[in-house]
C-alpha cells in the first residue's frame, strides 16, 4: 500500500497513455525456438466458410485460387484443412486417417498438391479424446496419441498443425467444451509440442484452447501462436469483443510467438466493407496470424472484389509482417463518443495507428498524435481513404465509415511534446497547435534559445524572466487547456528555436483513501497484486460507490488514469450477446463521465491467486467538472443496469493530472 505522497510522479505528456497498454516490462517467458513463424503465419483455412465439411475439391480450388488471385504472392502460404477430414475410427494400427469419401486421393496426395503450388500444408487435430464436431459421428482426437499423430502428420508432409481443445476435460467426463477445466490445458499442449519437435520436421504449432487458462502465460513456450479468445462469430459485435480481450495481452506477442485473434471473416458476406477493413486492420497490426476464412473459389461461389482488395492490401500485410514484430496496443477509448485508438511501432521509425469507429454512423474522427506518443509526422499514409499527406502537426482528421477504421502509417516522426518552427513576428514567437492532455496551470515548458552574449528578458503571458548570457534553455511553468489548439506566445528579442512541453505531475489517489458507500466494499488483494495499492474497491453498482474529496488549483477537464480490474472473460456468453467489458463512472461535483473498460487480466482466470481480477489495468480518460478548490469525486456505476452491466469494474485507484 502506498501513501499518496510517495506515488507522485512527473510524467511526459504521453506516459500515462502508453502505460495503459499492456506494460512493455512484462517478462517474456522462455519461448519455443523452432525457427518458425518469425512473422505471423499467413494462409487459408476451411472452417469459417465450410465448417467441419471440407473436401478435396474445396481444398484444391481454394489453394489454386490463393495462387491465381495473387494472394500467395502477397505472403499467404498455409492451406489448412480444419475439422471434418478424418474417419471416426483410427486404422487397425491405431493411426488417424482421412475420410476417403471426402478425400478420395488421400492426405499425402493432398499435401503433394498443395506443395506443388508452392504452398504449405496445414493439418488439424485436437488435444482431447475427440475432435470438435458436434452432430457428426465422433472423430478421434490426439489425446494420448500425440507421438503417433505427430509422426503421421510429418510423414504426410504437414507444415502446420492447428490443435483444438474439444472433449479434453477428463475430470468431467470429456464434455465437448469445458471453459473451467479442473486442470490446466498446458500439459496436453506440451505433449503435442514435444511430439512435433521430435519429428524434426519444421511444423508451425498453432494452439487453439480459446484462451482458457490465459495461454499467453504458458503457450509461448509451446507453440508459435495461441488463440486468445473464444471463436469469432459471424456478427459485428465479435470484433470489439475480441479486441477488448486482447488489450492486456499485446505485450506477450513477438517473433515466433503470436496472439491468434482467430480466422478472418473477410469475404464471408458477414460484414460491410468498412467493418471488414476494421477487422483486417486490427488483426494485422496486433500481429495475429492472418488466415483467410472465406471461399476464395469453389464450384458454387468466389470471393467478392471488395473483400479481395482488403486481403490483398500490401501496406496492411506489410504492417503485419513488419520485421520489428511488435503488436500494436490499445491507447485510448472515448466511451461516450464511440471510438478508440490502437497504435504500434514499425521498422524504419514508423508508427501505425488505427482509429476505430465503434458507432454505426459514418463521420469524421480526429486523432491527436500525442495519444500515440508523437507530435509531428513528416509523412502520413491514410490507407483506406487512399490518401497521403505531409507535415502533420498534433492532429489528423479524416472521414470514416460506420464501424470503419482510419488506418494511418506515420513516418519521419517527432516525439510528443516537441514543437519547432514558431511563427516569428517582430519580437513575438508564436507556437500553435499545442496539445493539452489536461486543463492545468502546472505544465512545464522548456524554451530552447540560441546562445547570446548579453542577458535579455523574455515574457510569456504576464510573467517575465531574465535570461542570463550563455543560457540555452529556460524551464517555466505554463497553463494549457485540454484541447489540441493551445497557443503559446513568447515575447523576446531572441527568437526561441523550439519548445518542449511536459505534462503536469500526476497525483495518485489509492482506493484505500476513498470511502466505500452503500454496497461497495474494500477488498484486500493477494501479495503483489492490485498494483500499486494492494487492495481495491469492489461491488461498485448503482447502490455502491466510493467517494473522496480532491483539491485542485484550477478548474476544467482533467486527465485521469483510472486503475481498474476486470477479468470478466465471459467465455460461454461470447456466442450470443455477453460482454467482457465493464462500466465505471467517475462523477466530479456531480458531472458524470462513463467509461467502458476492457479486460485487465494478465494471469489465469482459473488458477492464479487473484484469478485475473487483481491484475491492474490503466484507462486514461478526460473527466470534466473540476473546480478550483475541493472537488467531490465519486467512483461507481451511475446509471448501471440501465442497459449496462449492474456491477462496475473493480477500482484500484486513480492518478489525476491536476
Ligand atoms: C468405430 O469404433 C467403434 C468403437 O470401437 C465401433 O463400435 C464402430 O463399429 C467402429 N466403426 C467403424 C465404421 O468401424
Ligand atoms: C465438396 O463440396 C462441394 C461444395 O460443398 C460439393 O459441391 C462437392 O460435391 C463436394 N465433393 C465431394 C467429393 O464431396
Ligand atoms: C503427457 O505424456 C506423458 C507421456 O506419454 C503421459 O504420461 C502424460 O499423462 C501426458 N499428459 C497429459 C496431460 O496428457
Ligand atoms: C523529416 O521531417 C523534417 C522536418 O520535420 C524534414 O526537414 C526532413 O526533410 C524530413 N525527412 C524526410 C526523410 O522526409
Ligand atoms: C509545416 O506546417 C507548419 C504549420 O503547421 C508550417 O509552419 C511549416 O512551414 C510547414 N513545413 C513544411 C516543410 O511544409
Amino acid at each position: 500500500m502506498y501513501p499518496i505522497s510517495t506515488f507522485k510522479q512527473k510524467a511526459l505528456l504521453v506516459c500515462s497513455i502508453l502505460s495503459s497498454a499492456g506494460s512493455a516490462t512484462d517478462p517474456l517467458h522462455t519461448r519455443l525456438d523452432n525457427g518458425l513463424a518469425l512473422t505471423p503465419p499467413l494462409g487459408w483455412n476451411s472452417y469459417n466458410h465450410y465448417s467441419c465439411s471440407p473436401n478435396e475439391s474445396i481444398i484444391h480450388s481454394n489453394a489454386q485460387a490463393l495462387v491465381d488471385l495473387g494472394l500467395q504472392a502477397r505472403g499467404y502460404h498455409f492451406v489448412t484443412v480444419d475439422c471434418g477430414w478424418t474417419l471416426p475410427n483410427r486404422t487397425e494400427s491405431g493411426l488417424l486417417t482421412w475420410n476417403p469419401a471426402r478425400f478420395p486421393n488421400g492426405f499425402p496426395a493432398l499435401g503433394q498438391f498443395i506443395h506443388s503450388l508452392g504452398l504449405g500444408f496445414g493439418v488439424y487435430s485436437d488435444a482431447g479424446i475427440q475432435m470438435c464436431m458436434t452432430g457428426e459421428p465422433a472423430q478421434g482426437g490426439s489425446l494420448f496419441h500425440e507421438q503417433q499423430d505427430a509422426e503421421t502428420f510429418a510423414s504426410w508432409g504437414a507444415d502446420l498443425l492447428k490443435y483444438d481443445d474439444c472433449f479434453s476435460e477428463a475430470a468431467t467426463g470429456y464434455p465437448d467444451t469445458d471453459y473451467s477445466p479442473v486442470v490446466s490445458p498446458a500439459p496436453r499442449y506440451k505433449n503435442m509440442s514435444s511430439a512435433i519437435l521430435s519429428t524434426n520436421r519444421p511444423i508451425v504449432f498453432q494452439i487453439c484452447d480459446w484462451g482458457v487458462d490465459f495461454p499467453s502465460a504458458w503457450a509461448p513456450q509451446l507453440g508459435n501462436s495461441w488463440r486468445v479468445t473464444n471463436d469469432i462469430i459471424p456478427a459485428w459485435r465479435t470484433i470489439p469483443r475480441i479486441l477488448n480481450q486482447v488489450v492486456p495481452q499485446t505485450s506477450f506477442a513477438g517473433p515466433g510467438q503470436w496472439l491468434d485473434l482467430d480466422m478472418l471473416e473477410v469475404g464471408n458476406d458477414v460484414f460491410t466493407t468498412p467493418e471488414e477493413q476494421t477487422h483486417f486492420s486490427l488483426w494485422a497490426i496486433i500481429k495475429s496470424p492472418l488466415v483467410v476464412g472465406a471461399a476464395l473459389k469453389d464450384s458454387l461461389t468466389s470471393i467478392k472484389t471488395a473483400s479481395l482488395d482488403i486481403l490483398m492490401n500490401q501496406d496492411v500485410i506489410g504492417y503485419n509482417q513488419d520485421s520489428l514484430g511488435v503488436a500494436a496496443s490499445f491507447r485510448r477509448r472515448w466511451t461516450a463518443e464511440g471510438y478508440e485508438v490502437w497504435a504500434g511501432p514499425l521498422s524504419g521509425g514508423r508508427t501505425v495507428v488505427a482509429v476505430v469507429n465503434l458507432n454505426n454512423v459514418a463521420r469524421q474522427l480526429t486523432v491527436d498524435l500525442p495519444d500515440v506518443g508523437l507530435q509531428h509526422a513528416g509523412s502520413l499514409k491514410d490507407i483506406w481513404n487512399g490518401m497521403t499527406a505531409s507535415n502533420i502537426t498534433t492532429s489528423y482528421t479524416a472521414q470514416v465509415g460506420a464501424h470503419g477504421t482510419i488506418l494511418l502509417e506515420l513516418g519521419n516522426v517527432t516525439a510528443a511534446g516537441e514543437y519547432m518552427n514558431p511563427q516569428i513576428s517582430g519580437n513575438r514567437a508564436i507556437f500553435t497547435q499545442i496539445y493539452g492532455l489536461t486543463s492545468s496551470l502546472n505544465y512545464t515548458a522548456k524554451i530552447a534559445l540560441p546562445t547570446t552574449s548579453d542577458p535579455f528578458s523574455l515574457s510569456v503571458g504576464t510573467s517575465t524572466y531574465t535570461v542570463s548570457a550563455g543560457i540555452t534553455a529556460l524551464d517555466i511553468p505554463i497553463s494549457l487547456n485540454a484541447t489540441q489548439n493551445n497557443t503559446l506566445t513568447v515575447v523576446s528579442p531572441v527568437s526561441p528555436t523550439s519548445l518542449w512541453v511536459s505534462a503536469p505531475p500526476v497525483t495518485f489517489y489509492p482506493s484505500t483513501a476513498f470511502t466505500a458507500i452503500g454496497d461497495a466494499i474494500h477488498i484486500t488483494c493477494h501479495t503483489n497484486l492490485c498494483i500499486p495499492v494492494g487492495s481495491k474497491i469492489g461491488d461498485l453498482s448503482p447502490t455502491g460507490s466510493a467517494s473522496l474529496s480532491i483539491t485542485s488549483t484550477s478548474s476544467g477537464a482533467k486527465f485521469v488514469d483510472v486503475y481498474f480490474a476486470n477479468n470478466d472473460i465471459a467465455l460461454a456468453t461470447s456466442w450470443e450477446y455477453g460482454t467482457n467489458t465493464r462500466n465505471l463512472t467517475i462523477a466530479v461535483n456531480d458531472v458524470v463521465t462513463r467509461i467502458e473498460v476492457p479486460l485487465s487480466g494478465k494471469s489465469s482466470e482459473l488458477f492464479s491467486p487473484g484469478k485475473g481480477w487483481e491484475d491492474t489495468g490503466i484507462f486514461g480518460v478526460l473527466v470534466d467538472g473540476w473546480k478550483a478548490g475541493s472537488n467531490a469525486v465519486v467512483v461507481g456505476n451511475h446509471g448501471g443496469a440501465g442497459g449496462y452491466q449492474t456491477y462496475a469494474a473493480d477500482f484500484v485507484g486513480m492518478g489525476v493530472y491536476l
